[in-house]
């Protein structure tokens, strides 16, 4: 059934686990989220990144709200990064339930106006609204030590955020990155994450991790004690809808059914990881 991202958070909360917000592209990536979800009995988030709207166009925002209706475990829709007024103010009247407004591009200043002003806009329509401070690195970024610190996110900035701009959920900057960690594996701040967590408990804001894929079982463990509640996950599904692709199918009908199972099975194993099957 279609849910509200707020609340499957502050189930994920009172419950100890997080929710996977799984990136979709289409029709199979949908399927499998659903199905993984209903087979785990959990709840999932279906998440649009401004690049697959730019190819599923409205189709894909319907056939995501559909599907979320249809299902038997809550499910819930998500627009991911979104950088720009424009693109966000189209979003917010295509029935999404929650947007991350990602002005993490921006100085300090203009990310707390920009993310003030959509997210009153978002929450005048009942949306949930995450919004990032910090930046998240690339795995190819070849920052020096204090490059790397002035991405992270900074505890005293993020009162001043939340008081300003009424967030519901923080995306956190702690050492994650979006596709591969490094071969040496990933580092990240659990420290910084403690006291994040802190301060979001007091202000009600749940904690979100971008960049989940390649994360370790432990540290993803690690992440959901110190307070993550949501997941975003996309690279490990994608890949195992392109490792499919690379396979020699003489039919398609098959092909799409095996790419269907390749990304179901990624993603019931993170609805396992992140504590949320059996929940539903
Ligand atoms: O990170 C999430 C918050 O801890 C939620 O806080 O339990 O006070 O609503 P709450
Ligand atoms: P990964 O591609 O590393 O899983 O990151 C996904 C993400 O953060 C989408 O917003
Ligand atoms: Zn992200
Ligand atoms: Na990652």
């Amino acid at each position: 059934r279609l849910s509200s991202t707020k609340e499957l958070l502050a189930d994920a909360e009172r419950g100890g686990y997080a929710v996977g917000a799984f990136n979709v592209y289409n029709l199979e990536g949908v399927e499998a989220v659903i199905a993984a979800a209903e087979e785990q009995k959990s709840p999932a988030i279906l998440q649009i990144h401004p690049g697959a709207l730019k190819q599923g166009g409205v189709a894909l925002v319907a056939c995501c709200i559909s599907a979320a209706e249809q299902a038997t475990v809550p499910i819930t829709v998500h627009f991911d990064h979104g950088s720009s007024k424009k693109e966000l103010i189209e979003v917010l009247e295509l029935g999404v339930d929650s947007i991350m407004v990602d002005g993490s591009h921006l100085p300090f200043k203009e990310n707390i106006s920009y993310t003030k002003y959509m997210s009153s806009l978002a929450h005048a329509k009942g949306m949930t609204v995450e919004a990032e401070l910090g930046r998240l690195s690339g795995t190819e970024d070849d920052l020096t030590v204090q490059e790397y610190e002035a991405k992270l996110t900074d505890v005293n900035q993020a009162q001043e955020f939340i008081d300003a701009t009424g967030i519901d959920a923080l995306a956190v900057c702690i050492g994650n990155v979006h596709g591969k960690y490094p071969a040496s594996g990933p580092k990240l701040r659990l420290d910084l994450l403690k006291n994040l967590y802190d301060l979001a408990s007091k202000n009600e804001v749940f904690l979100v991790l971008h960049g989940a894929s390649g994360l370790p079982k432990e540290l993803v463990q690690d992440c959901i004690k110190l307070g993550v509640r949501k997941f975003n996950v996309n690279t490990e599904v994608r890949k195992a809808y392109m490792d499919v692709l690379k396979t020699p199918h003489t039919d398609l009908v098959h092909l799409i059914a095996a790419a269907k199972e390749a990304m179901k099975a990624v993603i019931a194993n993170k609805m396992h990881l992140f504590g949320s099957a059996g929940t539903a």
